[in-house]
């Protein structure tokens, strides 16, 4: 696997590549891999003929300072998992190499500034007013601002992402089609642990004891997709929180049933085609997420 720190020098790879007649999936992370990452990088294989992956602790999409500076970081293992996977290429640049000082600026201002689009309009209305959008102010305009960054960069055919992220995967798609990019958007199932928990690079900062309390997380969200037909989205949501409320260490931020495509709250089941549950916890200060599509 080739691994580049420069923008100049990646593009020089992939310039060959593409004049060579090869296509490009790309794999974005923040590093910290596990199999949820490596299941996208195995899709990207099948379909493309060359893996880029790009592992980038992205400082603008945290609006949490302490989270940024606890986020897991572990290279080796990273390259490692990378290389068996048959990635071809990584690109890892350091914070300078993507951003200028002047936009590392002032966290606030970034909540709303979205220079970064180069003067295009772009606004995702409500899909980034509700669940991760509203508690995590100005994340999404910060995965946003890196994410076409990125393509900009690798200029891939595909780009896979994780339903875990299911939002993200909403604000990547309306993002495309408003920069009316020529990539297609490959969204991929989540990959779990055996006691369900939902793999994410956060759960190395849990305890072992820890990670086998969370599968209550994802135990919920399997009975409420078995029940939905049973109960109405009143009653669900009361049943998921009282389930989150038997685990003391767990205090839950939201569970949302919400319209898949819109991503905005349901009151009835029979609003939307297609529903998912969503739900963000927090064990300790480790803040998890997860979703179950209902349809
Ligand atoms: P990160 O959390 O590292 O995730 C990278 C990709 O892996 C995302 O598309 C995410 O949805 C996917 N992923 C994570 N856990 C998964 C699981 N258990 N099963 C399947 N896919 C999983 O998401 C980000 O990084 C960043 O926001 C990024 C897009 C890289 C921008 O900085």
């Amino acid at each position: 696997m080739k691994i580049f720190k420069s923008i100049i020098e990646i593009k020089r790879y992939l310039n060959e590549q593409r004049n060579n007649n090869r296509t490009i999936g790309f794999v974005p992370t923040m590093g910290a891999l596990h199999q949820g990452h490596i299941s996208l990088i195995s899709r990207a294989k099948a379909e493309c003929d060359i893996v880029v992956s790009s592992i980038f602790v992205n400082p603008t999409q945290f609006n949490d300072l302490d989270d940024l500076a606890k986020y897991p970081r572990t290279p080796g293992k990273d390259h490692q998992l990378l290389e068996s996977a048959g990635c071809d290429a990584l690109f890892s640049p350091e914070v300078q190499e993507m951003y200028t000082p002047q936009e590392l600026k002032l966290k606030k201002q970034r909540i709303e500034d979205k220079s970064w689009s180069n003067g295009k309009e772009i606004n995702f209305g409500l899909l980034e007013k509700v669940m991760e959008g509203a508690h995590r102010p100005g994340h999404f305009n910060g995965v946003a601002q890196v994410v076409s960054k990125l393509f900009k960069i690798i200029e891939p055919d595909k780009a896979y992402f994780g339903q875990k992220d299911f939002q993200q995967l909403a604000i990547i798609k309306s993002l495309v089609q408003q920069l009316d990019l020529p990539i297609e958007i490959i969204s991929c199932p989540i990959v779990r642990e055996l006691n369900g928990l939902a793999m994410s690079s956060r759960n190395e900062r849990l305890t072992k004891e820890e990670r086998e309390r969370a599968s209550i997380i994802s135990r919920t969200l399997f009975k409420v997709q078995e029940l939905k037909n049973k109960k109405s989205v009143g009653e669900l949501k009361t049943f998921a929180e009282s389930e989150m409320e038997k685990e003391p260490n767990i205090e839950l931020e939201y569970f949302e049933i919400a319209n898949a495509l819109t991503l905005q709250p349901l009151t009835d089941m029979e609003q939307a085609k297609d529903a998912v549950a969503c739900i963000a916890v927090k064990l300790g200060s480790v803040r998890l997420i997860d979703n179950v599509i209902l349809t």
